[in-house]
């Protein structure tokens, strides 16, 4: 390594944990930045090793980069536990990455600080700005409904990934990434910077500097979290808009340090908490034009009455302290309490005899007249399915249907994919419509929008009601009175239950095997039985 002695003897050994990846177009400058992490923590006297970690390529990765957050946490306390570390720096940012990061550190407890990658520049096509994901999703109906060619398309793909970043609107990336930084995890402002911005080299090296400070201070993981620090977190991400897959990650996260967040925790926030973020998917703006009005130090300061201030951070101040001298510079961006862009239910969690444990709809980003509907329910048993069926010109469906997509949950798919924003009928596309009532037990990308009703829960995989829905059922949605049902008699549904058959699991050995065995609903996080809690492991001895 061409070290010598002085520069490790005495000194905290960093693992700097890095997810960079040639596969993940989302962390292309994280070799970069684990550079400047580096810098930082040989300046203030420690002694840095970088370390690789598996990535979460959400474009790539099959089935899902869901199906593979444990194993990075995994993967992630287990290189903290095994090698010599004092203290970390987790590089991530693409949406599973943060939340698997973060659950390995918070079991492993070490002094630990999060960098996160930071969203990528505005997209452009044609003097138009466009966003991730949200404008894939608009512009492939169009194309789907013949209104853009090929060519169009290319440029579209061409113009919208302009530079390393995660996805620039408030989709699950720059969600977690701002819950990192609520729960105390990165410096203030960190989750904000465009990725290629010089303050993004900055505060990676600011963060290199700290943590060696922090493990001179003994300030860990856990010693930053509370259930106050969590409802922090849930309340921000309501005043975002941000994604739903928040609702999965934070109960994981909060397992992980032996607190208790639920979907109740979300329903009693959601009905205080205004939208004050004005961003896609739900509102205008990118995350670019987040950072320039304040980013998120911002936001909070127009939450602050309804956080507490008091919770620690890795900064060794409260939150309030960070973001005492915070400032809006655009309020059509980041919106005052007295004008948001909703006053509140941004995120709803609906119940009722199709999701008895709960389900998941981003109002902000649905359409204000499906809000409350009825419809007949048009089912597909699979992804496969509804792929083979969705076009089909016979298919019996009309803007009044309700798309339904079942075997799409954590086990059932397996690994809840984002698949819940199921595809328009092309031959309602070409009528004009450009939402429907979609109910699933599969997750929805954060970037994406729409009426669509997401983790139902139980899943219909292991016998949950929505595997009991037939194609003509009547779905009933309200979510003023957080209602989702299906108008079928107890006694028909009893019937059904009789001879419904669960389906056999798809792994015979391997990763897959024991997720399927351990993997928890998505109410309760989707994490592993076993990954649970804060009971101690003993150091593993050196021989
Ligand atoms: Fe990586 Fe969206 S694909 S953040």
């Amino acid at each position: 390594m061409g070290c010598i002695h002085a520069d490790y003897e005495g000194k905290p050994a960093i693992a700097i944990i890095n997810t960079w990846s040639d596969i993940n177009p989302c962390h292309s400058h994280l070799r970069e930045r684990a550079e400047d992490v580096k810098r930082g923590v040989w300046q203030a006297g420690g002694f840095p090793l970088e370390m690789p970690a598996m990535t979460l390529a959400e474009t790539f990765q099959k089935p899902t980069t869901m199906m593979y957050r444990n194993l990075l946490a995994m993967e992630t306390e287990e290189l903290l536990r095994s090698y010599p570390a004092d203290g970390c720096v987790l590089l991530g940012g693409c949406d599973k990455t943060t939340p698997a990061l973060l659950m390995g550190a918070i079991s492993m407890n070490l002094p630990t600080i999060f960098v996160p990658a930071g969203p990528m520049l505005r997209g452009n096509w044609r003097g138009q700005i466009l966003g991730s994901g949200a404008d894939v999703m608009k512009y492939w109906a169009e194309r789907r409904a013949g209104t853009i060619d090929r060519e169009a398309w290319i440029e579209i793909e061409e113009g919208i990934a302009r530079s390393a970043g995660t996805c620039m609107t408030m989709g699950t990336a720059s969600t977690m990434t701002s819950v990192a930084e609520v729960l105390g995890f990165s410096l203030p402002g960190a989750s904000s910077i465009p990725a290629v911005d010089a303050n993004h080299h900055k505060m990676a090296n600011l963060s290199g500097r700290r943590i060696v400070e922090m493990v001179w201070e003994d300030l860990k993981a856990r010693d930053i979290l509370s259930k106050a620090s969590f409802e922090n977190a849930v309340a921000a991400v309501l005043a975002l808009s941000g994604s739903t897959n928040a609702v999965v990650h934070l109960p994981a996260l909060a397992g992980r340090a032996g607190i208790k967040i639920t979907l109740d925790t979300f329903d009693a926030l959601s009905r205080t908490t205004p939208v004050l973020a004005n961003l896609r998917p739900s509102g205008k703006y990118l995350m670019e034009d987040f950072y320039y009005a304040g980013g998120l130090p911002a936001l909070l300061k127009a939450l602050a009455s309804r956080l507490d201030l008091s919770c620690r951070t890795v900064t060794g101040r409260t939150l309030g302290d960070n973001i005492a001298n915070a400032q809006t510079y655009n309020f059509d961006v980041i919106r005052a309490p007295d004008r948001p862009l909703l006053p509140s239910g941004g995120l709803v969690i609906l119940r009722g005899n199709l999701a008895p444990k709960g389900a998941v709809i981003k109002v902000a980003a649905a359409s204000p007249n499906l809000l409350r509907h009825r419809g007949r329910a048009i089912v597909f048993e699979s992804y496969d399915e509804m792929n083979a069926r969705i076009d089909d010109p016979a298919l019996d469906v009309d803007a009044h249907s309700v798309l339904v997509l079942r075997n799409a949950g954590p086990k059932g798919a397996p690994g809840m994919p984002e698949w819940g924003n199921l595809p328009i009928p092309q031959k309602l596309l070409k009528h004009g419509v450009r939402d429907m009532v979609r109910v699933s037990d599969s997750r929805m990308s954060g970037t994406n929008y729409g009426t669509c009703i997401l983790h139902v829960c139980p899943e219909s995989f292991v016998g949950g009601p929505l595997a009991l829905l037939r194609e003509g059922d009547i779905v009933e949605l309200d979510v003023e009175q957080r209602q989702l049902n299906m108008l079928v008699s107890v006694e028909e549904l009893s019937r059904r239950r009789q001879v419904w058959h669960p389906r056999e699991g798809i792994y015979p050995r391997g990763y897959g095997r024991l997720y399927l065995e351990h993997v928890r609903q998505a109410d309760e996080g989707c994490d592993f039985d076993f990954l649970e809690g804060i009971e101690p492991i003993p150091e593993p001895e050196i021989h």
